[in-house]
């Protein structure tokens, strides 16, 4: 099969087209036909090796973590997700996304609704997953309005409109390009720079962080002391201000729900930029680049 990865830890150039055989599904894994495939931040940073202690991986690698296809063989066990079955889910330990075939645990992969296309399921488990979980986390309710610190990338903007459905005020920082789509989904524009958090025109119950670093310690020292804080891309700082990460939930129960939140139109995921397997370098350096607008994906089949 054809897949997208690389060889050796590094910058885009150890990225390439590989030609490898194709995997043999394990007890409770399936092999599924890659349709689509979801590209994130993080597959550059395990490329880079910045997330060595955390993600094993063997080299050469293929790059990407969630993909929606069709099921074509399945390990023992594996009962709910028989061949034919059109899925999405994580890949398992060990497996990249950007390949004609992959391998999920049966335990990370749901059902993929036929309202829902296979590009915007590709983006479900990251993306859509992981600002579920953050408002999991931080819990906002009716009545609260909430900072979104990079509110229109992928995961800023599925935390937008799961928050928007529930009646959650929402204050979003974002570069100014991304403004009418920002306000669009019913929030509060609040443009990216030196200065944004003098153009925070209200108190906050709450902040969700995706940019971290000096955008999180900003926004934190600014709102009221003791607002709390979840952030995905800075938990070490969120800490220095009573803030936490975001603990993820990959079950098939919680994909299968962010499945439905697609369906009925809860979430809907941008998808502005897809490129074809041969062209998945562009797709990562487009999201390695840090300002994409809503969600890339590298189309498969
Ligand atoms: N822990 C986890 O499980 C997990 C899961 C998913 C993602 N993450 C992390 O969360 C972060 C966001 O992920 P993502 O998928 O949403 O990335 P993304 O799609 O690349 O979006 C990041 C957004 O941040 C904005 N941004 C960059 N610098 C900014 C600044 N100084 N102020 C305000 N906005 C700024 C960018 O656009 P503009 O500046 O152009 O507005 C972009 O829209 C990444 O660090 C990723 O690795 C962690």
């Amino acid at each position: 099969m054809i897949a997208y990865g690389f060889s050796e830890y590094g910058g885009p150039d150890t990225e390439h087209l590989f030609d490898l055989p194709v995997a043999e599904p394990g007890p409770g894994q399936i092999l599924v036909a890659v349709h689509a495939a979801g590209v994130n931040p993080a597959d550059w940073k395990v490329r880079a090796g910045n997330r060595k202690d955390t993600v094993q991986i063997t080299l050469p690698a293929v790059l990407g973590r969630e993909v929606s296809g069709t099921v074509v063989a399945a390990g023992s066990g594996v009962v709910d997700f028989p061949i034919g079955d059109h899925v999405f889910g994580a890949t398992d330990a060990g497996f990249g996304g950007y390949a004609q075939y992959t391998v999920l645990n049966a335990s990370s992969t749901a059902h993929k609704p036929e309202a829902v296309s296979w590009a915007a399921a590709a983006t479900l488990p990251v993306a859509a997953g992981t600002a579920y979980d953050a408002l999991q986390r931080l819990h906002p309710v009716v009545g609260d309005s909430i900072l979104v610190l990079g509110a229109g990338g992928g995961v800023g903007s599925a935390v937008l409109q799961l928050a928007r459905a529930d009646g959650i005020d929402v204050l979003a920082v974002a570069s100014v390009g991304k403004r009418e789509w920002i306000e669009s989904l019913g929030a509060e524009f609040v443009e990216s720079g030196p200065d944004f958090v003098d153009a925070i025109s209200r108190p906050v119950t709450g902040i969700v962080d995706l940019v971290g670093g000096a955008t999180l310690r900003a926004a934190a020292t600014a709102v009221t002391a003791g607002v709390p804080i979840v952030s995905v891309a800075d938990p070490v700082s969120a800490a220095q201000f009573g803030g936490s990460g975001v603990e993820r939930d990959r079950s098939t129960a919680a994909f299968a729900r962010l499945a439905d939140l697609t369906a009925s139109g809860v979430l809907c995921p941008r998808i502005d930029h897809v490129f074809p397997l041969e062209r998945a370098g562009e797709a990562l350096a487009l999201v390695e680049n840090g300002h994409v607008l809503g969600k890339v994906v590298v189309e498969v089949r």
